[in-house]
């Protein structure tokens, strides 16, 4: 069924898989191939908060060269490239190994099912599904108190902002005010910890009670998680239940399908459309020379969807086994949480396909565009008969077969 619901940069897609946009001030990449080759090259650096500025910047700060953005911010793994960047991913990746995130299951599925017990009638499934239960879990990895849960939407959806737009006084207000709270919750949660090892936080204070990270890079990597496990998670909950219904398939979803349809998905509609680099020196592409210090954006979305790479790309097949997009990134920067995150994804799509096989929306979408960040807000859907199934624990897919990375 050829449908597709709300994705933005599908116009661009078509024409040239590399091109300069000069009204930006940036390179957009939206081939499968050519993203591929560019996330794994080693002049594109990830440190683009730091370094990479597109024309706004340019115009609103009068130069090319200011330092930018929050010093928490520049450490950031995910900002650093190696060795800074193997070093503070390898301490925490143990956290997300395929045997912490089984041991995660039974609290994740039973945050579903008791956000979803008490609904009656209508759910709004991103503020009574999505953002709940992306924040308990966020909270659960750092090691964060569940009270800090209700705040995590705002601190996440504040840091993205100052990460696009932090030529913007407010924002940046904004933005370094979540950062501050972050950091106070972090001290005080990390005063209770007991130090086993299960959380980010006994991890990271047992790194640096050994002098092998600094202090600021506790609160640092916290606020890395709250804002690459948040909202990418939450969205692309909301996004996977819009597709499903305008695509018209949602009663075609089965727990047998959900492991596998959780990665199509992906595929179709991502939460996190872009990544973007910053040359550290000349990288030729498809007969294109991107300069030392241009900013590169690689549209993982639009790669998904590249019809020189996957027959039909737009359109939604429920029994597609393609675990090979774009959607978790690619090289080195990997999602981190990518297992964490289909967990996440499995387990609210099992809850409410298990307890309502018939869903409509009620109302169309509601998306908040917030600083080039489109989050959305409220998906409303009128559901229908409780199934029998509903009051048992949601089980997990029979054959869980998560694509290999
Ligand atoms: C559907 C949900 C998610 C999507 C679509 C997603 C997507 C991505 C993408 C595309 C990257 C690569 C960034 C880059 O190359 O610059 C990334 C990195 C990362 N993600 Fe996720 N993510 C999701 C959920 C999560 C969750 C639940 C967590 C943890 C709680 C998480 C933690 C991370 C971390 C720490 C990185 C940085 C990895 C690095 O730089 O080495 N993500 N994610």
């Amino acid at each position: 069924m050829p449908i597709d619901p709300c994705m933005d940069y599908l116009s661009i897609r078509d024409a040239e898989p590399v091109r300069r946009d000069d009204d930006l001030g940036v390179w957009i990449v939206t081939g499968q191939r050519q993203v591929t080759e560019l996330l794994r090259h080693p002049a594109l650096s990830s440190a683009w908060p730091e370094r990479g500025t597109t024309r706004l910047h340019h115009e609103r700060s009068g130069t090319t060269d200011v330092m930018r953005t929050a010093d928490i911010v520049r450490r950031w793994f995910m900002f650093n490239d190696a060795p800074r960047h193997q070093r503070l991913r390898g301490l925490i990746a143990p956290l997300f190994s395929a045997s912490r995130v089984a041991a995660l299951q039974p609290f994740v599925e039973e945050s579903v099912n008791d956000l979803l017990d008490s609904v009656t009638e209508q759910i709004d499934v991103m503020s009574e599904l999505a953002v709940p239960l992306a924040s308990r879990v966020v909270c659960r990895v750092i090691g964060l108190p569940q009270e800090v849960a209700p705040r995590i939407a705002n601190w996440a959806s504040d840091i993205a902002a100052l990460l696009v737009a932090d030529y913007l006084p407010d924002v940046v207000r904004r933005g370094t005010l979540a950062l501050e709270e972050i950091e106070k919750a972090v001290s005080a949660a990390q005063s209770t910890q007991a130090g086993s090892g299960g959380t980010a936080l006994e991890i990271l204070g047992e790194a640096h009670q050994e002098g092998r990270i600094e202090e600021q890079d506790v609160a640092a990597t916290a606020s890395l998680l709250v804002f690459a496990g948040f909202d990418t998670t939450s969205s692309f909950v909301g996004k996977a239940v819009r597709a499903l219904m305008h695509s018209g398939q949602w009663d075609m979803v089965t727990p047998e399908r959900i492991p596998t349809l959780v990665d199509e998905l992906l595929r179709f509609d991502t939460s996190v459309q872009q990544v973007a680099r910053v040359a550290a020196e000349e990288v030729e592409v498809e007969g294109h020379r991107i300069q030392p210090g241009d900013l590169v954006l690689l549209m993982l979305g639009a790669a998904n969807r590249d019809p020189a790479a996957l027959e039909n790309p737009d359109v939604l097949d429920v029994d597609r086994r393609n675990g090979r997009h774009l959607a978790f990134g690619y090289g080195a920067h990997y999602c981190l949480g990518s297992g964490l995150a289909r967990l996440e994804v499995a387990a609210a799509l099992n809850g409410l396909i298990r307890r309502w096989s018939r869903v409509e929306l009620a109302e169309p979408p509601v998306l908040r565009p917030h600083h080039g960040v489109t989050v959305m807000e409220h998906l409303r859907l009128n559901i229908g008969t409780r199934t029998s199934a509903a009051s048992g624990a949601v089980s997990r897919p029979s054959e869980p077969s998560w694509p290999s990375e």
